[in-house]
C-alpha cells in the first residue's frame, strides 16, 4: 500500500484576497484562483492550502469569520468553490481549507443572538461572557491582555464582558457547548462533502478553557506551566474535540487530513500530529531560525525524532502569512529576529530591529540565502508548505503607508508593530499593468515598484531565477523524493550541512562565506550558479546518487 499523499506532500498556501483578482474590484477571488491552476500545477505542488475564503468583515484578514459554510459575496460563491475544487482534481491537486474554531466574527449569526439575547441565555453561553469587576462591572473579568495587543475583554451594551483572545471583533467560541462542537462537525462534513482533501486548524491549541472562578490573574497565568492542564493553552482536553472530528475525517475515502497550527512545546507537538488528533502538526522552528548551520541541524534532527513518535510525517516551513517572508529576515543581519512580525519594522528608509541599531536590507543576500534554505527544505522528508511569492523571490513589503494597513495587530499596538500586511500584498503577474497583472483594477494593499522584477511573466523566461529554482526542484523532488528518512553525513567543516536520502540523493548546504569542495559527483540542482565541484557560498546543491563501481 502507498503511503497517504501528505505524508511528503509539497502544499502551497494560497492567501485568497491577495492572489488574483477576476473581477477588477481590487481584492482577489475564488475565480483569480481558478484562472491560475495552470500556474500551480506547472509549479508542480500537491495540494493548495487556502486561508478563509468565507464571509467575512476582514477585521483580521479573513481569519473573523462569519459563516464557515459560505463564500465571501466578494470572492465567488459555492458555485466557483465547487468549479475550483474540480479544476484542482482535474489538475491532480488537492485542497486543504483553513477551519477557524477557537473564534467566530463578532457578525457571526450566533454572536448576533447572543448580544440581544442577553445575560443567562443559552445564545451567551456559545461563548464566554462573565461580569466585569470594580464598581459596576465597570473593570474587565481580568487583565488578560490579547494576542493582538490591549484588553482580552470587550463590554457589551448590558454591561456584561466577553473574551476574545484575538482581535475584538473575534469573540472566543465556548468549546464546552454541545452546539458549537455540533455546528463544527456538521463544518467539517459540509466542505469535505463538496471534496476539499483536508482542512489546516487555526490556532488549534487554544479551542478548550477551564474558566472556574476565581480566575487567575495575567501574573498568576504566566506561572502556570503549560503541561495540558493550563486554564487557556495546549490543554489536554483539546484533544477529545479532534478524537470526534478524526472520527468525521476517517469516515471519508480517502480519509481527510488535518494540520494543527499549535504554537506549543516541541515535547507537546506529537500530541497533535497523533493518528488518532490531527494526523499532522506545523513544525515552526524554521521561522525562528538564523540561517545558521547548527540551527539548522538541530532543528531537523529534533523535528525528525518528534514526527517518528508521533507516527505522522514532519512539516517545514520558512514563511506565512503570519511571519516577515524569509527573503527578507535573512537579508538582515542575525539574528534577525522579527520572525513573528514584531520586533522588525521600518522606519523610513531604514529597517529597525526593536532595541538595536538601523540595518539596511541586504536584498540580494537575502534573496541568495532564502534560495539556499528553500532548497534544504525541499529535500527534507515530510511535508514542505511553501506560500504564496516565496517561489518569486518576494521580500517583505516594509514601507505601506499607515493609511492603508490592514492588519488589527499594527492598529492595537498601536503602530510600533508593523503588522503582517507586507507579506500579503497581492502577488506581481506580469512586470506592468495596473497591479502587476493581479487584476484589471487595483490593488487592497499598495505594491511596490520592485515588484515589477519579481513578476512571474518576467521569471518564467528566466532559468536563473527563482521560480524557475522552485520548478525544477519540485519536479526533481517527485522523481528522488522515496522513503522518510536522512542520514548526515560527516561535512568536514561546521558551516555545512550534508545528507542523504534514502536513494542515495545527497543535498549539501554551504551556510558559510568561503566555497565549499566537492569529489566528483553530478550536480543536478543548485541554489546559485555553481562551478563544477565547488559549493559557492550560502548555497545548496542536490547531487545525484553516487555511480556504484562496475563489478
Ligand atoms: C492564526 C492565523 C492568523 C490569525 C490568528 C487568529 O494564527 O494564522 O493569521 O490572525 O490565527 O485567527
Amino acid at each position: 500500500m502507498s503511503a497517504p499523499w501528505w505524508r511528503q506532500a509539497v502544499v502551497y498556501q494560497v492567501y485568497p484576497r491577495s492572489f488574483a483578482d477576476s473581477d477588477g474590484d481590487g481584492l482577489g477571488d475564488i475565480r483569480g484562483i481558478l484562472s491560475r491552476v495552470d500556474y500551480l500545477a506547472e509549479l508542480g505542488v500537491d495540494a493548495v492550502w487556502l486561508s478563509p475564503f468565507y464571509p467575512s468583515a476582514l477585521a483580521d484578514g479573513g481569519y473573523d469569520v462569519a459563516d464557515y459554510r459560505d463564500v465571501d459575496p466578494r470572492l465567488g460563491t459555492l458555485d466557483d468553490m465547487d468549479a475550483l475544487i474540480a479544476a484542482l482534481h482535474a489538475a491532480g491537486i488537492r485542497i486543504v481549507v483553513d477551519i477557524v474554531p477557537n473564534h467566530t466574527s463578532d457578525q457571526h449569526e450566533w454572536f448576533q443572538e447572543a448580544l440581544a439575547a442577553g445575560r443567562g441565555s443559552a445564545a451567551r453561553d456559545r461563548y464566554i461572557f462573565r461580569e466585569g469587576t470594580g464598581e459596576g462591572g465597570a473593570e474587565p473579568p481580568t487583565d488578560w491582555v490579547s494576542m493582538f495587543g490591549g484588553s482580552a475583554w470587550e463590554r457589551v451594551a448590558d454591561g456584561q464582558w466577553y473574551l476574545h483572545s484575538f482581535a475584538v471583533e473575534q469573540p472566543d467560541l465556548n468549546w464546552g457547548d454541545p452546539d458549537v462542537r455540533a455546528d463544527f462537525v456538521r463544518t467539517l462534513r459540509f466542505w469535505s462533502d463538496r471534496g476539499v482533501d483536508g482542512f489546516r486548524i487555526d490556532v488549534a491549541h487554544m479551542l478548550t478553557k477551564d474558566l472556574t472562578e476565581p480566575l487567575p490573574s495575567r501574573d498568576e497565568l504566566a506561572l502556570i506551566p503549560v503541561d495540558g492542564r493550563h486554564p487557556l493553552l495546549d490543554r489536554d482536553d483539546v484533544h477529545d474535540v479532534y478524537a470526534e472530528w478524526r472520527a468525521v475525517f476517517d469516515a471519508y475515502d480517502p480519509p481527510r487530513t488535518a494540520v494543527a497550527e499549535a504554537w506549543v512545546a516541541s515535547d507537546r507537538v506529537p500530541l497533535y500530529a497523533r493518528p488518532e488528533s490531527l494526523g499532522q502538526s506545523f513544525n515552526f522552528d524554521l521561522l525562528l531560525a538564523d540561517f545558521d548551520a547548527a540551527q539548522y541541524r538541530r532543528i531537523v534532527t529534533d523535528n525528525l525524532a518528534l514526527a517518528a513518535r508521533s507516527g505522522s510525517s514532519s512539516t517545514w516551513v520558512l514563511s506565512n502569512h503570519d511571519v516577515v517572508r524569509h527573503a527578507t529576515r535573512y537579508g538582515l543581519p542575525a539574528p534577525a529576529r522579527g520572525a513573528d512580525g514584531t520586533p522588525l519594522r521600518k522606519h523610513g528608509t531604514e529597517w529597525v530591529l526593536a532595541g538595536g541599531p538601523e540595518h539596511e536590507l541586504d536584498r540580494e543576500g537575502g534573496e541568495r540565502r532564502a534560495r539556499a534554505a528553500s532548497l534544504l527544505l525541499l529535500a527534507l522528508p515530510g511535508s514542505a508548505y511553501l506560500y504564496q511569492g516565496e517561489e518569486l523571490g518576494l521580500h517583505e513589503v516594509a514601507d505601506i503607508p499607515d493609511e492603508h494597513r490592514q492588519d488589527p495587530t499594527f492598529f492595537r499596538s498601536p503602530g510600533v508593530d508593523r503588522g503582517r500586511d507586507g507579506c500579503r500584498v497581492p502577488l506581481p503577474w506580469t512586470a506592468s499593468g495596473p497591479s502587476f497583472g493581479f487584476g484589471e483594477g487595483g490593488s487592497h494593499l499598495p505594491q511596490p515598484a520592485w515588484f515589477a522584477r519579481h513578476a512571474v511573466s518576467a521569471l518564467a523566461e528566466d532559468p536563473a531565477s527563482t521560480l524557475a529554482l522552485y520548478r525544477r526542484a519540485l519536479a526533481l523532488r517527485r522523481e528522488l523524493q522515496t522513503g522518510e528518512q536522512l542520514e548526515w553525513i560527516d561535512a568536514g567543516r561546521a558551516d555545512v550541512l550534508r545528507f542523504r536520502r534514502p536513494n542515495g540523493w545527497e543535498v549539501v548546504t554551504n551556510f558559510g562565506t568561503e566555497p565549499y569542495e566537492l569529489d566528483e559527483v553530478e550536480v543536478l540542482l543548485a541554489s546559485t550558479p555553481s562551478p563544477v565541484g565547488v559549493v559557492p557560498p550560502e548555497t545548496t546543491v542536490w547531487l545525484a546518487p553516487a555511480p556504484t563501481l562496475a563489478g
